[in-house]
């Protein structure tokens, strides 16, 4: 399992369904890891086996995988079959599976504890949408997706979690600097087991916001989205 401790800052790119062939050539031969860093690539599960080199420092990280370890369940990908590919990290309960896919807590639960006894570290997203923003509901919707998607086994050394904000996320909208160190001091206050967690922000972070968002006291590094496919502003955000 890679060791969290070893750095400052950790960054995932999430490509969602996004490249190809030639734009992951591309990307890795423009790609500059900056060593004090985990950077990560989540690039569609078909690219994994990708050009990443022996840059100790870069890894790939899955979008998915099945709650299920195997049998009948066809188009899946399970979490040993990740570990065979030499997949470090997986995204587990992204808004966009939670609200597309019907990925409940309890599936991120499982999913993430199959995971971790793979040995791959589940970055276990969780955060809320406007309507429940607006109704002051932030606090009561990230405390329970943490009591249910995180599971028992899960540590500071093998999983993180990852803050997206639903109303964040693609919209250029961010929540204020306070309000995103409150939230992951939220998490991190929720259990004292919590409170090593590194945790993540993701919604609209760009190379122009992702050093005031970094820098918070209680952020660990950044889940990035649209900006993550332009290398530039990525070799930017990781610099
Ligand atoms: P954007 O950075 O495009 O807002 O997406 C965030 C995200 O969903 C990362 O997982």
């Amino acid at each position: 399992m890679v060791n969290l401790d070893k750095y400052s800052s950790i960054f995932i790119a999430n490509w969602k369904l996004n490249g190809n062939s030639s734009f992951l050539k591309d990307y890795y031969e423009k790609l500059k890891v900056n060593s004090n860093n985990c950077t990560i690539i989540c690039s569609p599960s078909i690219y994994l086996k990708s050009l990443k080199g022996n840059n100790e420092n870069l890894f790939c990280g899955a979008q998915d995988v099945s709650s299920f370890k195997e049998g009948a369940y066809t188009g899946e990908l399970s979490a040993s079959m990740l570990k065979d590919n030499n997949i470090d990290f997986c995204l587990v309960g992204h808004s966009e599976r939670r609200q597309h896919f019907a990925e409940t807590n309890d599936k991120v639960n499982t999913k993430s504890s199959n995971l971790i006894k793979e040995n791959i570290i589940p970055v276990i997203c969780i955060g809320e949408t406007l309507e429940q923003k607006e109704k002051n509901l932030t606090e009561e919707i990230l405390t329970s997706q943490i009591k249910d998607s995180v599971p028992n086994l899960a540590n500071h050394q093998n999983a993180l979690i990852a803050y997206e904000p639903v109303w964040a996320i693609g919209t250029g909208l961010t929540p204020t600097l306070d309000e995103i160190n409150q939230a992951h001091e939220l998490i991190k206050n929720f259990d004292q087991k919590f409170i090593d967690f590194k945790v993540l922000y993701g919604g609209s972070v760009k190379s122009s916001n992702s050093k005031e968002i970094t820098n918070l006291s209680h952020v660990d590094g950044c889940l990035i989205g649209g900006a993550s496919l332009k290398v530039d502003e990525f070799n930017t955000i990781i610099s």
